[in-house]
């Protein structure tokens, strides 16, 4: 499977050797879980907003399309830090790495039933996927921030202190899913 087809967005990752490492991580995660190339998009990029998860039709918003966005989000703020004259402070590499990472788990975390339905497999409910994704980079020797944001840019981080990157991971993340459940919510 062409990981940069998949996801363009590694491309805007200059150091090629992080670059490579990232596509790799996806790729392992994708094979680990089973996936073939025509079902990734029937992957929900969640289970906690049920309206998202058409019976036996793609999902409204896929996980592909998901890490896609809050990678297009850190991008997008990363330019208004550097507007504020803080695009230094932040390594932009690592960022973006750590967007494309952060569900890395989330192909492992979910199955698929005998109906085709989308499911946490029982170590998914159990784990989680920001465990189970720090889990599955560990050959690559990825750096600390992408690391971070794995395995802390969810719930399990709320009590931990998130590198900025991280930080920003995070809430991109968050904002790629909160309001969504209330537009869903209020319908
Ligand atoms: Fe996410």
């Amino acid at each position: 499977m062409d990981m940069k087809n998949l996801f363009p967005e590694l491309e805007e990752i200059k150091n090629i050797d992080l670059q490579s490492k990232v596509a790799k991580s996806l790729e392992k995660a994708i094979d680990l879980g089973g996936w073939k190339e025509e079902e990734i998009r029937t992957i929900p990029f969640t289970l906690l907003i049920p309206e998202l998860i058409g019976e036996g039709k793609a999902p409204k918003i896929n996980i592909v399309d998901h890490i896609k966005a809050v990678t297009q989000m850190c991008i997008a703020t990363y330019e208004r830090y550097e507007m504020l004259g803080l695009g230094d402070m932040l390594n932009r590499d690592e960022l973006i790495a750590a967007a494309l990472l952060h569900d890395v788990g989330k192909f492992v975390e979910y199955e698929k039933d005998a109906n085709g339905r989308i499911r946490q497999t029982i170590a998914g409910k159990r784990i989680r996927h920001p465990a189970q994704g720090l889990e599955l980079v560990y050959e690559f020797d990825l750096p600390l921030i992408v690391r971070q944001a794995i395995v802390f840019h969810s719930k399990e981080g709320d009590k931990i202190d998130r590198l900025p990157e991280v930080e920003i991971v995070s809430r991109c993340d968050f904002l790629c899913f909160a309001p969504i459940k209330k537009l869903f919510e209020n319908k």
